[in-house]
Formats: structure tokens, C-alpha cells, sequence
């Protein structure tokens, strides 16, 4: 990684930006020198029922609480469709573009609108009610973002699945948080493979007695099995109520979402999102990230099971009257140029993805993508996971033409929206790099003591005071969210990243300092996929860690040992694959399995990570320190026996 590669920003760009290089500095001064004026001022972009007047009530320490707008009234829904219906009615709101290149349709805020409040009204005639979780379940497909919405419309706290889960997954999601009502469809669609989605969410319900309802979309046509009186066609129920639903009241405190994520330790958690503050931020953050103008198409590609697709397709975008495209399909189907060809399709001006999509797609070169226009493009955005300079250095100048200039956002699904980024117009690009924080964002680099370190530095990545958009704890578990964000280093919120700082200031995202790893962008805690490993009549012990992997930036590397008496066969590490892939999902099936007679252990049993993450990496020329370890020979084998000799 070179900092000497510098892409200062396009005059042409600053001079129509929303923020130029000087607004930044200035703003961003005023956000940290006085961040009660400035959010106070911000807040004021989306409808209040009731506005606010206290901005801020955050502390970090002690009794840990975060409060913002609070004694403000508001409905998202309201914001996200029926203040847009006025001025831009018959303006499209969402382009969908199917799976199938032949399938695709343009929703208008109009329609949005009738069809957020048909299903508002259902989940009222079936008795959901005012901070009831729905768990949804559903490919990229409009209904996903009308469910949200109308959750949103009734004061329903809703809960995303992403399609890929496991039944068993999606059980414990809806179980943790106690949802009574699930909607989902009949399959998902994904590079022209059928996804049961029904048949999953029949599995999972099983197991989860409190669901009274599943209301399920007709989406493939394909059959499925129904249990009458629990299973509402989605069709048959929007046709049979009112397309007349007033927007319930919320406070700016109350719930909006709740979406599950892994963490270093035990079963996934429930972050939760507030109302008010988050949509301040989202769309705040789209609106000024991106440089989104007025008629200009954005089209995120992610998944609205993650939280760049709750906040970058659904709410920002749709706060700020956008066009915004779902893409229900992958980028390879049904050929490599398919990214490039909707981007021409539907003129997109601006265009979020991950490095994994940008890396797979450039192992292919550049003809599938230069048979295509891609003359709209504005601007190009990336996230999820570090992008390495050869990646973005081809994103810009054979995906943009050198034209665009790329904005590697940085965030987490704890912090709700983006937090370090460039702007387009403000923050000249060094590829890898995240670049600067955005306003009222205030990063910290900080030694394993929690000592604030200054200047040019590396170390872990704390912010040191709140913005709007973030989390304000763990469903059913405050105590965990205060261990897991405010007890590592006191009086910050611990992002879990390291990071670097260089002598300009930007920031580099180094990557996870704790046991989650981030494979094609998506989090993955290894304590997860050893505990599904286990789980497994034949395994005695595993651990997993990550390691560097050409396209999806981090695999998944699992050593196991089996119990006595059992052999190590191909067929068994077949079997391991599909066990965690039924246990977990498709990403979280391991890439590598390691036969390990045993495991690195210090004397008193503790497993040394360092040392199988070494292994992993093919860097065992530097374990370090092997002398705490109970039997130092382990590692000779496990050396010796290595599956990464990349
Ligand atoms: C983790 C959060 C934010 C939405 C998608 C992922 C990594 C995310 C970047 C980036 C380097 C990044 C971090 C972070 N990450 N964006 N631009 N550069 N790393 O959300 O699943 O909550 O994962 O993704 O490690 O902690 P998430």
C-alpha cells in the first residue's frame, strides 16, 4: 500500500458537489467544536410530528445510554414516501432489475406509497402492533423494502434475514427477539437457481412456536407446502384491505430495526437501531457521500438482509426522494458484463459495491466490461471489507474510465451509516485508503492500553463520542452491549478494526482485530462456525480462523480434530462443509479444513489463535513466541500438515 498515489478530486466534480474542500473543513470543524449546534441543525432535513428540542443525551461511561432528538416525534414511513408524494409523485422510487435480464419494473413514490400502506394494513388485521418484531425473510425483491416500510408505518420493529441463512439461522433470529409474524416468499432467484425460501422458513417456524403468521409472496410460482390458518398469500391479504393507512407517531427513540450480527463471542447479536437519529444520518450520510443530486439513478448492489441494504437502498436513499435500484440477481448471471449492463440499462449516475464483486469481475479482464457504456456514471462507491490498491486502481480507471472518483466508505452495522469516506467533491482519494471521517465523527487511534495515540500512528480504532445513526443496544442485553463496544477501552466505542493514520491524516483500515472475520464482506464470528463444527458427532474440538484469500478477502480456515477413532477422509471434509452450511449458511462454510491432531495450548488451556492464524496465513517462518505452549510439538505437525501453502 502506497501513500503516494494521491487522486485529488475533479475540479468538476467540487464545482457542482454539495461540499467542496473548503465546506468540508469548515463544517467538519463545527460538527466536532459544537456537535449539539450542528446536529441540531441537521436534524431538521427530515418531518418531525413533534419537533425536537433536545439534541443530544449520550454517555459512554457509567450508566451507558445514547439519546438523540429525543423528545421528538416522527414515522420513517412518512418521511421515506408520503412527504415525497406532493413533488414527485410519478417520479420512480425503486427500479427493480430481476434475476432474469428480461424482468424488470419501475415502482413511482405513488405507487410505493399504496402499496406500504396495504401492507401496513395487513399486519395490523393480523394483529401486529406497535413495537411487535417481524422477522422478514425475502429475496431482493420490491416486497422487501414495502415490508420494511410498512413496519416502519405501524411502529413494528422489523428483523432481516438475509436469504442465505440456514433454517436453523433463521430460528434462532426469530426466537431471540420473539417475532410472532414472518413474511417471506415462495423462492428467491439467484443466477437463475431457485433459493426455498418457504421451505426454510417452515423449518425454522417449526422449531419456533410463538409465530402465529407467515405471510409469504408469490414470487417464483413455485409449489410449496401451507399450513392453513398460520400461511397468508401476500396477494390475497394486500387486495382484501384499505389502501388508507395514517403513519402511527413514533417517538425519536423508538425502535426502528433490529438486525443480527456476528461478534468475537457466542451466537449472533441483535443491534438495534432507533428512529429519529438513524434516518438523520442515513440519509444524510447518502445524500452527501454519494453527491446524490435530484433524477439521478443510485444503485447500491448489496443485500437488504445487511445493513448497507437497509440503509443505502432503503432508507437514506428513499428519505432523500431518490431512484433507487434493487438487483435481485449476482453479477456473473447470466454473464460477467451484467453489473455494466444494467448500469447502462437504467442510466445509473452512481454505483455502490463491495471489493469481492470488483475483484472477481477483474480476474476476468477488461473486455466484459468495456463492450459496455457506463457514460452515466458519476460516481463510485465501495464497502464492506479493505479494497486493495490493485482492485480500486481497476474499478477507476476500467469500471469509471478514470472519470469517477471512488468513495471507499467505512462502517459497521453498529454504526447504522457511514463514518469514514471521502467526499466527492472534498477529499482527494489514496486507493486502500478510507480516507477521513465524516462530520461529527471524531476516530481515535488508540495502544492495547487504551492510550490515545497521536499523529502519524496503527492501532485500534475507537470513536470517541456519538453521531446519530448508532446503535443503542444489544436486543434483550444491554449488559453485552456495553461489554462488547464500551469495556475495552474505557470512555470509547470500540470499533473491533485496527487501523493506521498517516501523515496526512487519512485513515486505513487494517481490518478485524478480534475474531470476526470478514469474508466477501460479510461478518462471520469464528466462535460461530467452531460451535457448528462441534456440533458434529464426529468432532472432537475446532478452531477457525481467517486468512488472506484472493477474492473474498478472507477464507475461512477451520482445524479439527476428530474423536478417537474416527478417520480423517475427503468424504468427512465434505461432510464438515455441508454440516456448516446447513448449520449456518453458505458463507460460513470453511474454504480450508485442517486434520488436527491437537491444537496449540497454552498450559492452562488456552487455544493460541496467533499461532493456527500464522499457520493459516503460510507465514509460520514467524510464530513468535511458542514457549507458553503446553507441547510445542503440536505445532510441527500442524506446520508440516498445512492446507495454505500459497
Ligand atoms: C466491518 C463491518 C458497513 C456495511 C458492510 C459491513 C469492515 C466495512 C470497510 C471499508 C475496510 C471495512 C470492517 C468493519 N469494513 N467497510 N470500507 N474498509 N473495512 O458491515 O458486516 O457490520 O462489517 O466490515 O472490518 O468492522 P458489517
Amino acid at each position: 500500500m502506497s501513500d503516494n498515489s494521491f487522486f485529488p478530486v475533479k475540479p468538476e466534480i467540487a464545482k457542482t458537489a454539495y461540499v467542496d474542500e473548503a465546506a468540508y473543513a469548515r463544517l467538519y470543524e463545527q460538527s466536532i467544536n459544537d456537535p449539539e449546534a450542528f446536529w441540531g441543525e441537521q436534524g431538521k432535513r427530515i418531518d418531525w410530528i413533534k419537533p425536537y428540542s433536545k439534541v443530544k443525551d449520550v454517555s459512554y461511561t457509567g450508566d451507558v445510554h445514547i439519546k438523540w432528538f429525543y423528545d421528538g416525534t416522527l414515522n420513517v414511513s412518512a418521511n421515506c414516501v408520503d412527504r415525497h408524494l406532493a413533488t414527485r409523485g410519478d417520479q420512480t422510487a425503486i427500479i427493480f432489475e430481476g434475476d432474469d435480464p428480461g424482468v424488470s419494473k419501475h415502482i413511482t413514490y405513488k405507487e410505493l406509497h399504496e402499496q406500504v400502506c396495504r401492507l401496513a394494513n395487513v399486519l395490523k388485521k393480523n394483529g401486529v402492533k406497535k413495537g411487535d418484531r417481524v422477522t422478514i425473510y425475502l429475496p431482493m425483491i420490491p416486497e422487501a423494502a414495502y415490508a420494511m416500510l410498512a413496519c416502519a408505518r405501524v411502529g413494528a420493529i422489523h428483523s432481516i434475514v438475509f436469504g442465505g441463512f440456514s433454517p436453523d439461522s433463521l430460528k434462532d433470529r426469530i426466537v431471540d427477539c420473539d417475532s410472532h409474524f414472518v413474511i417471506t416468499s415462495d423462492e428467491g432467484l439467484r443466477g437463475g437457481r431457485k433459493v426455498p425460501l418457504k421451505a426454510n422458513a417452515d423449518k425454522a417456524v417449526a422449531a419456533a412456536p410463538g409465530v402465529q403468521h407467515v405471510l409469504v409472496v408469490k414470487h417464483t410460482g413455485g409449489n410449496v407446502a401451507w399450513t392453513e390458518g398460520r400461511d397468508l398469500w401476500y396477494h390475497e391479504e394486500i387486495a382484501s384491505v384499505s389502501a388508507d393507512c395514517p403513519p402511527e407517531e413514533m417517538s425519536a427513540e423508538d425502535p426502528l430495526f433490529i438486525l443480527y450480527t456476528s461478534g468475537s463471542t457466542g451466537k449472533p447479536k441483535g443491534v438495534l437501531h432507533t428512529t429519529g437519529g438513524y434516518l438523520v444520518y442515513a440519509s444524510m450520510t447518502h445524500q452527501y457521500v454519494f453527491d446524490y443530486k435530484d433524477g439521478e439513478v443510485y444503485w447500491c448492489t448489496a443485500d437488504v438482509g445487511w445493513v448497507t441494504g437497509h440503509s443505502y437502498i432503503v432508507y437514506g436513499p428513499l428519505a432523500n426522494g431518490a431512484t433507487t435500484l434493487m438487483f435481485e440477481g449476482v453479477p456473473t448471471y447470466p454473464d460477467i458484463s451484467r453489473f455494466w449492463q444494467v448500469v447502462d440499462k437504467h442510466k445509473v449516475n452512481i454505483f455502490y459495491t463491495a471489493p469481492t464483486a470488483i475483484r472477481s469481475l477483474m480476474r476476468e479482464g477488461e473486455g466484459p466490461v468495456k463492450k459496455t457504456s457506463r457514460s452515466s456514471l458519476r460516481i463510485l462507491g465501495s464497502v464492506g471489507e479493505p479494497i486493495n490498491p490493485e482492485a480500486w486502481l481497476w474499478y477507476y480507471n476500467v469500471v469509471g474510465d478514470g472519470r469517477c472518483p471512488i468513495v471507499d466508505t467505512w462502517w459497521q452495522t453498529e454504526t447504522g451509516g457511514i463514518l469514514i469516506t471521502p467526499l466527492p467533491g472534498a477529499i482527494g482519494q489514496k486507493p486502500g485508503s478510507a480516507t477521513k471521517p465524516f462530520f461529527g465523527v471524531k476516530p481515535v487511534v488508540v495502544d492495547n492500553d487504551g492510550k490515545e495515540l497521536e499523529g502519524e500512528t496503527e492501532g485500534n480504532l475507537c470513536i470517541s463520542d456519538s453521531w446519530p445513526g448508532q446503535m443503542r443496544t444489544v436486543f434483550g442485553d444491554h449488559e453485552r452491549f456495553v461489554q462488547t463496544y464500551f469495556s475495552t477501552f474505557a470512555g470509547y466505542y470500540f470499533t473491533g478494526d485496527g487501523c493506521r493514520r498517516d501523515a496526512d491524516g487519512y485513515y486505513w483500515i487494517t481490518g478485524r482485530v478480534d475474531d470476526v472475520i470478514n469474508v466477501s464482506g460479510h461478518r462471520m464470528g469464528t466462535a460461530e462456525v467452531e460451535s457448528a463444527l462441534v456440533a458434529h458427532p464426529k468432532v472432537a474440538e475446532a478452531a477457525v480462523v481467517g486468512y488472506p484469500h484472493d477474492l473474498k478477502g478472507q477464507g475461512i480456515y477451520a482445524y479439527v480434530t476428530l474423536n478417537a477413532g474416527e478417520s480423517p477422509t475427503e468424504e468427512l471434509r465434505k461432510e464438515l462443509v455441508a454440516w456448516v452450511r446447513k448449520e449456518i449458511g453458505p458463507i460460513a462454510s470453511p474454504d480450508l479444513i485442517q486434520w488436527s491432531p491437537g491444537l496449540p495450548k497454552t498450559r492452562s488451556g488456552k487455544i493460541m489463535r496467533r499461532i493456527l492464524r500464522k499457520i493459516a496465513a503460510n507465514e509460520h517462518d514467524s510464530l513468535g513466541d511458542t514457549s507458553t505452549l503446553a507441547d510445542p510439538t503440536v505445532v510441527t505437525d500442524l506446520i508440516e500438515n498445512r492446507m495454505n501453502n500459497a
